[in-house]
């Protein structure tokens, strides 16, 4: 079994990263202590596929098990949802020593999350994450949080998980578009910290794309390892961990521009990794060839490179100086220098932002 600690102190916890692992996940959970009582919260898609395998392995445990399904969906991310979370838990009678468990992608993670990091003024909750984003990025980190009408994750918490356990075997149902989608944020990391696992994406495409056991488990612990530094470094984004922003600044504009339908995140962020390595280069950071490799890597994993010819690089100004990131209209940007090293970038004119995003090639 493959191992990570992300160190945090006393919030220090283990990811556990394997193939088959599923159904170990109720031996996993005895040695923290908890309380009889646990609950898991998923939605119908992976509960379908997933939940009895999880919940024998739980109650083979001696746990007594509660079930919480939130209907399947971004829309479903929501203080309502988690509403319904609270209500369950509180009629199983989850105490302070129980055990949350979230069984899912990041909608589920962030959603379990959150109502973990409030019931009772916060109770233990353990991720179980189930798509390829959810492996490599929200289920590390500690950021919980629902969305509100009036914007995406706008309601939140820092709460870390005791354990994450991550069955690699979960992502063979994983619809290939979300695979995908997930590996924009991998291929983030190569070009963020470590241009050795950029190479292995470059060299190991189709075993990535086949779910190669050996180099899948690869890609998700080199993934989980880098984010774990980063966020061990500093968990509550002060400074470093912002370079996990890279693609998003401009991913997040062409997310709202295109109001969250055409693309899926990952794809969004692909899209925003180009473009601003494009600026980067139209500053003088980034070599020509290094910039060709980002391209040519988003593209060997089919996903979309070019903004999208209606958008307009105007409104995708706006929208990032409203960003949440975005400090008295300031744009922080994440600009890789060469690719394992970038460099947090503000104070450019809308002139330079604009005609780089202008340029849509
Ligand atoms: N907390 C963080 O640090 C962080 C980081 C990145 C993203 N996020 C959040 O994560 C969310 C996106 O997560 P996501 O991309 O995992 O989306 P998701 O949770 O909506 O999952 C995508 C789809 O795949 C299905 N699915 C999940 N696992 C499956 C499996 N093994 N087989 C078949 N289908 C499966 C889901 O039911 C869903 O329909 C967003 O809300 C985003 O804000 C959080
Ligand atoms: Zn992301």
């Amino acid at each position: 079994m493959r191992e990570i600690r992300v160190e945090l102190g006393e919030r220090s916890y283990r990811i556990a990263i394997e193939s088959g692992i599923l159904a170990d996940i109720g031996k996993s959970l005895q040695k923290f202590g908890f309380t009889s009582k646990a609950s898991l919260v998923s939605n119908p898609t992976v509960f379908g596929l997933y939940g009895a395998c999880v919940t024998e392995s739980i109650k083979a445990e001696g746990f007594e098990v509660s079930v919480i399904i939130v209907p399947d969906g971004e829309e479903y991310k929501n203080l309502s949802s988690v509403e319904k979370i609270y209500g369950a838990m509180l009629t199983s009678a989850l105490d302070r020593k129980s055990v949350l468990i979230a069984l899912g992608g990041g909608v589920i993670g962030d959603m379990a999350g959150f109502a973990a990091s409030t019931y009772m003024r916060g109770i233990d909750f353990v991720q179980v994450p189930t798509t390829l984003l959810a492996q490599v990025d929200s289920s590390v980190g500690g950021k919980t949080g629902v969305n509100h009408p009036m914007g995406k994750n706008m309601i939140g918490t820092f709460w870390q998980p005791r354990l994450v356990w991550i069955d690699i075997d979960t992502l063979k149902s994983l619809p290939r578009r979300e695979l995908l989608s997930g590996l924009a944020e991998v291929i983030k990391y190569g070009v963020i910290w470590d241009e050795g696992f950029f190479r292995l994406l470059e060299e190991n495409r189709d075993k990535v794309l086949s779910l190669d056991k050996d180099i899948l488990s690869r890609v998700v612990q080199l993934s989980c390892e880098i984010k774990a530094k980063v966020v061990s470094e500093d968990e509550r984004e002060s400074g470093l961990r912002a370079i996990l922003n890279y693609g998003h600044t401009l991913g997040h504009a062409i997310e709202t521009a295109t109001g969250y339908k055409r693309y899926l995140h990952g794809e969004a962020v692909a899209i925003g990794m180009y473009a601003e390595a494009r600026l980067s280069r139209e500053l003088g950071l980034l070599d020509a060839g290094q910039l060709a490799r980002i391209k040519a890597l988003i593209e060997a994993f089919d996903l979309p490179a070019a903004i999208p010819e209606e958008v307009d690089p105007r409104s995708l100004l706006s929208s990032m100086k409203l960003d949440k990131k975005t400090v008295e209209g300031d744009i922080t940007f994440i600009l890789p220098e060469e690719i394992g090293k970038v460099r947090i970038h503000k104070g450019l004119s809308s002139k330079e932002i604009e005609k780089v995003f202008g340029n849509k090639d």
